[in-house]
């Protein structure tokens, strides 16, 4: 595992975005694993910049997103569709048919995951998967589990999921108690990782994902074990990593 630790949210975000595009320049043709929420936005808008300035192109790279709600419209503005069409979709030159995001409103969710599945098996696999975490240490919306086997699926949110959720919502009764997520095998089979984390509501997740029992009770954890895995952080949520306190930019093998 290799560790960056950053002052703040935006070296967070710089470092993040560069390292997506030195994936698209090496490999033009890159299938990549996108993450929401509110951690990669400046990740996106950094990567818009690089797009803009023609450092990179986007036209021959593929996208998965990791998951979406179940039950709620593509425009409604808290869908994931919504979220990656205004934030990053929208500004670059990823053509449509490469854009791919779990549908949460078909009828048959079982089959739409199957699909879903196979089509990243279509395209070669992922390249490259940005992650967050949740702060139940959930990625995607694999929430703590008895086992970590599962490739796309429908899941259950857990309670704390739809409460730390609920701040993009006009209330807690309005998010959707249901999602598609790739499962934690889909994210394990990618073949470079990075996931990144801010802040200090995240502080203790992160050291128990880096330092804990590798444990589906803790989804992240089992990063420990990912061949290539770059988990980026800013001070707040590296702050119990212990020895990097006092160093300008930390770079760790661990
Ligand atoms: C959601 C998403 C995750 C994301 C997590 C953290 O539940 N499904 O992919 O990593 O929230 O969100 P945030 O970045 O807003 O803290």
């Amino acid at each position: 595992m290799r560790l960056i630790v950053v002052d703040n949210y935006e070296a967070m975000s710089r470092k993040a975005a560069n390292m997506v595009a030195a994936q698209i320049l090496l490999k033009p043709e890159s299938v990549l694993g996108l993450a929401t929420g509110s951690t990669p936005l400046m990740t996106y808008q950094f990567l818009i910049k690089l797009y803009k300035d023609e450092t990179i192109n986007l036209d021959g790279v593929t996208t998965f997103n990791l998951d979406e709600y179940v039950g709620i419209s593509k425009g409604n503005e808290n869908s994931y569709h919504y979220y990656m069409e205004e934030n990053f979709f929208k500004y670059v030159n990823i053509k449509s048919e490469n854009q791919h995001i779990p549908d949460g409103n078909a009828t048959n969710l079982e089959a739409e995951c199957f699909s879903y599945e196979k089509k990243i098996k279509s395209k070669g696999g992922i390249d490259f998967q940005v992650l967050g975490i949740g702060n139940n240490g959930h990625i995607g919306f694999n929430e703590p589990d008895l086992k970590f086997e599962a490739v796309t699926h429908p899941i259950n949110l857990d309670d704390e999921t739809i409460k730390a959720n609920s701040r993009f919502f006009e209330s807690e009764a309005e998010v959707p108690k249901k999602a598609i997520t790739m499962g934690v095998r889909t994210i394990m089979n990618s073949r470079k990782v990075i996931l990144l984390a801010n802040g200090q509501n995240k502080t203790e997740t992160i050291y128990k994902a880096i330092y804990g029992k590798i444990d589906p009770h803790l989804p992240a954890s089992i990063l420990q074990l990912h061949p290539d895995v770059t988990f980026i952080l800013d001070r707040e949520a590296a702050s119990l990593i212990k020895d990097t306190s006092d160093m300008q930019y930390v770079d760790l093998y661990l």
